[in-house]
């Protein structure tokens, strides 16, 4: 088979027995996750672009893209031959669907990969070099790889933090540093004298944001009760509505003179009785370009801008969360680009294939020690996340990503006409988002297509969310949406 003739091929029900055996297989030992439906990919089997087999030989197309995870699709030939591995995506959302090995998961395993050969394995110096150039425009020059997206926030919030941290030490001293804390309520730690239990430097992130589920990055996720239900939380992070209402700086900030503020007395006061953020305090702002896991929701520019405003007004760190918008998906490099304004971070992960952490030198801290890991994503990701770079560059992917999407986008608004249920159609390149009228018809819709063979995925409370590969062709956006359709007039 190949791609350009492949077609959905679903000869069983589905799940197919084989797909149900590896569920069960590997259910048995599996902590409950986000697990969306029992689509088994079969990586013995053909699969290309958006095209895959799962382990009972059924053909599907793929417009969920391992949540962004698998921006070339499948086996990418580049990516096989030059990076020597077996088959890609080599890293999956596999808490989402799962993976198979040949048909039966009790069996012998002794399956024979065709040997491919690395004609060109990159190293995490050609990946950082590549970054570099990659967000030259926001005069970036350093990079620090993770394992993943929770990893990449968890880092960028902690870079902004150091900085603030010495900043404002260095600015109004160890005493009056005491005095804000005393003033503030925070006890010193108890374990060390010239240390106390917290700090407050604070953060702003986006009502709605996702930004990952580590006990860390969970303070600034703010998109579903489940997910935070229950967990303690580092405290000084506020959240402020960037979706539906207009942001006022005014209401949430305070300009005073921090030290004017400590030694009045009036800190305490500003913070617990206002709810007012003193300026100088203010450690980072993360934002999602596009929220992604909280709906396809799309900041308003202004917003963003006076975000950005207020970031540079008192030092802090803007940081932006690319692991969903990031390399090209949105039909920019960077989905900030959409809001023409210059961050400080990049946090970005999934479609690198590693997580990484991009900034200014100086943004990160100077000692040893302070920010490390072990792996710093791995040879393998590393080196095919230098491949997907290329090939998205090479291939002019970027531009692809702003064509396909306004076609995917335009094809789908058409349906609206017919499926009044249909609340609207929105998103940048090849992020797209469907919003439903219901939850119900959300989730019924999302297993139709999975019968039909079109894997697509919810996010947000009634949407659902398309991302296809970026070297989508017309070809496979007509089949994606004409399975769209029958899923609709069924539903
Ligand atoms: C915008 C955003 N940030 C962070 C994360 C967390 O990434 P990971 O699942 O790799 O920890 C995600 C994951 O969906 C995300 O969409």
């Amino acid at each position: 088979m190949n791609r350009k003739k492949a077609a959905i091929d679903v000869k069983t029900e589905i799940p197919g027995p084989n797909s149900q055996n590896w569920v069960e297989a590997y259910m048995k030992h599996a902590a409950p996750s986000t697990y969306a439906y029992p689509f088994v990919w079969d990586v013995t089997s053909w699969a290309q672009g958006p095209f895959c087999t799962d382990a009972d030989g059924n053909v599907f197309i793929d417009f969920y893209g391992h949540v962004g995870a698998a921006p070339l699709g499948y086996n990418n030939p580049k990516i096989l031959s030059d990076c020597g591995v077996p088959f890609d995506p080599v890293k999956t959302a596999e808490h989402d669907t799962f993976l198979a090995v040949g048909k039966d998961p009790f069996g012998s395993r002794n399956v024979r990969f065709k040997k491919p050969r690395a004609s060109d394995f990159r190293t995490a110096t050609d990946l950082q070099n590549l970054l570099v150039k990659l967000t030259s425009g926001f005069q970036m020059d350093m990079v620090f790889l993770v394992n993943s997206g929770a990893e990449a926030v968890s880092n960028a919030i902690k870079i902004s933090i150091h900085r603030k941290f010495r900043e404002v030490k260095a600015r109004i001293g160890d005493e009056l540093f005491g005095e804000m804390c005393r003033q503030l309520g925070i006890a010193s730690s108890g374990l060390f004298t010239d240390l106390y239990a917290d700090y407050p430097l604070f953060g702003l992130a986006a009502a709605g944001a996702f930004h990952g589920r580590t006990m860390d990055v969970l303070s600034l996720t703010n998109s579903k009760k489940a997910q935070k239900e229950g967990f303690p939380t580092l405290g000084w992070v506020k959240h402020v509505d960037v979706v539906d209402s207009v942001f006022d700086p005014a209401e949430l900030m305070c300009e005073a003179d921090l030290k004017t503020l400590i030694l009045n007395k009036r800190l305490g006061r500003v913070v617990h009785e206002q709810g007012r953020v003193p300026g100088e305090l203010l450690a980072y702002i993360i934002i999602e370009p596009i929220q992604g896991e909280g709906g396809y929701k799309i900041p308003r520019t202004e917003n963003v801008k006076v975000l950005a405003d207020v970031a540079q007004r008192h030092n802090s760190l803007l940081i932006s969360d690319e692991v969903q918008t990031g390399i090209g998906r949105t039909g920019h490099w960077w989905g900030i680009e959409h809001h023409g304004v210059v961050p400080d971070v990049i946090a970005v992960a999934k479609g690198l294939r590693v997580g990484a952490v991009i900034s200014r030198g100086n943004n990160f801290p100077g000692e040893s020690g302070v920010i490390s890991s072990t792996w710093c994503g791995g040879e393998i990701s590393i080196a095919v996340g230098y491949k997907t770079l290329q090939i998205i560059e090479e291939e002019g992917l970027v531009q692809n990503a702003a064509q396909s999407g306004d076609y995917l986008m335009d094809e789908l608004r058409g349906l609206r006409r017919e499926y009044s249920f249909i609340e609207e159609v929105r998103g940048r390149g090849l992020m797209v988002g469907i919003e439903l009228s219901d939850a119900d018809k959300r989730d019924r819709l999302v297993e139709i297509c999975f019968e039909k063979g079109l894997l697509v995925l919810g996010c947000g409370k009634k949407t659902i969310r398309m991302l296809p590969p970026l070297d989508v062709r017309p070809r496979e956006m007509d089949m994606a949406v004409a399975v769209f359709e029958r899923a609709l007039s069924e539903l």
